[in-house]
């Protein structure tokens, strides 16, 4: 889950890494009083910053510095709604001012060919970071982090001399390095970048813009990461789908799929949209991977959140018996239709194969049920799921 820039600020106060005031606001009225508190400390000045999951938000005029709070209402009015490379803005940030002598870059993130972590430092930070790594690569420098040793003293040292810094500066930059590693160590991040990282006018440093993205695989040891999650744009149905842990994301077609196992369902996704081809351009609905233990429940729930979508017209069951073998799996099926009732009638496709697939269709084909077809290859079965579809 990648943070916006107003979480990564909290983030980064909470583990001591030095930051300014700052406030989110959703309306252009709300920036105003958030600029009013703000400013307070800075002469009025603020900094009014769309608040977007995509970088270059400055280039894209979403940055904009405001000298009084009658101003930063107007820059929020101008920012708010705007499009950044297709994100929408709903908030922004009213950041206190800061007068500043130079910008640096760092950044720490999980290096995955190496097993390890890198860290990028330069002193020529600021909004053409990207073109600098192109264009002058010896000007960022590439340090890698042992994971088991992090960014202690000498590698701060270290990241701070690759990267050119001297005297004063250098003394001044090496304990913000450490406390950046230790936000990407405790809140298990992927990626902690700052840029720029800055030098004020009084000499102090300050991380004036936080990127942080956390691992999805650590949530079990951060319950308070749950509350940083963006729900405005995420899809009912998706949600829906997360409260009864299945793995669930809305496409734009009209075939549902289920399957077991990612791989077979992103395959099964492939398989749909080539037979879908010749019956007007049917194409997947959905992903859903109802994982090993397909129990008539977990079946149930999983039919259940795609006939939610009435964009969707037959749906693809797909399974392929492991642990939970093929009869386990076809009395889910009968289970979760008969828990659905009559008032359902968009078809099924059904494909067993693997651990006992002769009983688990054997038990398909006795419950007989109408809506039912059950086919004996994966691509017979998409085609006629699209088949449906397009007739339905
Ligand atoms: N609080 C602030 N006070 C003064 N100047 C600021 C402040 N915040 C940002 N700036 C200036 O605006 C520039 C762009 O800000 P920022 O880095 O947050 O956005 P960006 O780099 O364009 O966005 P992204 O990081 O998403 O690419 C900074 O390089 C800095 O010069
Ligand atoms: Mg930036």
């Amino acid at each position: 889950m990648d943070l916006f820039e107003y979480q990564a600020r909290d983030v980064f106060e909470k583990h001591g890494v030095p930051v300014l005031a700052g406030a989110v606001a959703t309306t252009a009225e709300e920036a105003r009083a958030a600029a009013e508190r703000v400013g307070a400390t800075s002469g009025g000045v603020t900094v009014v910053k769309a608040q977007v999951k995509t970088g270059g938000r400055g280039k894209a005029g979403g940055v904009k510095v405001a000298k009084s709070p009658e101003e930063a209402e107007q820059h929020a009015r101008a920012i708010l709604g705007m499009d950044i490379k297709g994100h929408t803005v709903h908030r922004v940030m009213i950041a206190q001012g800061a007068q500043i002598d130079e910008e640096y870059y760092f950044s720490i993130l999980l290096d995955r060919a190496n097993r390890a972590y890198l860290a990028m430092c330069s002193k020529e930070g600021g909004m053409d970071i990207e073109q600098l790594a192109v264009e002058r690569p010896e000007a960022l420098a590439r340090v890698p982090v042992d994971p088991n040793v992090g960014i202690d003293d000498a590698k701060a040292k270290e990241i701070v001399e690759r990267a050119g810094f001297d005297g004063e500066t250098a003394r001044r930059i090496e304990p913000v390095l450490r406390t950046l590693w230790g936000v990407y160590r405790d809140e298990d991040a992927t990626l902690v970048e700052v840029n720029p990282l800055v030098k004020t006018a009084d000499g102090d440093i300050v991380a004036l813009d936080g990127k942080v993205s956390l691992d999805a695989n650590a949530y079990f040891r951060h319950p308070e990461h749950e509350s940083l999650e963006d729900t405005t744009e995420t899809d009912p149905l998706e949600m829906a789908a997360k409260e009864k842990d299945l793995n669930y994301v809305k496409l734009d077609g009209s075939v549902g799929i289920i399957g077991n196992g990612a791989g077979l369902v992103m395959s099964t996704l492939d398989v749909v949209a080539y037979a879908g081809e010749e019956f007007g351009g049917q194409k997947p609905a959905n992903f859903l991977d109802i994982g090993g233990g397909a129990s008539a429940e977990v079946m149930a729930d999983g039919l259940h959140i795609i006939l939610s979508d009435r964009q969707v017209k037959s749906v693809f069951v797909n399974v392929f018996g492991g642990i939970t073998a093929c009869d386990a799996v076809a009395n889910g099926i009968v289970g979760a239709l008969d828990a659905l009732g009559d008032e359902e009638d968009r078809p099924l496709v059904v494909r067993l194969d693997g651990n006992n697939v002769e009983e688990g269709r054997r038990i398909l084909a006795e419950r007989n049920h109408p809506r039912v077809t059950i086919e004996e290859t994966m691509d017979g079965a998409a085609r006629r799921a699209a088949e449906l579809a397009s007739t339905n």
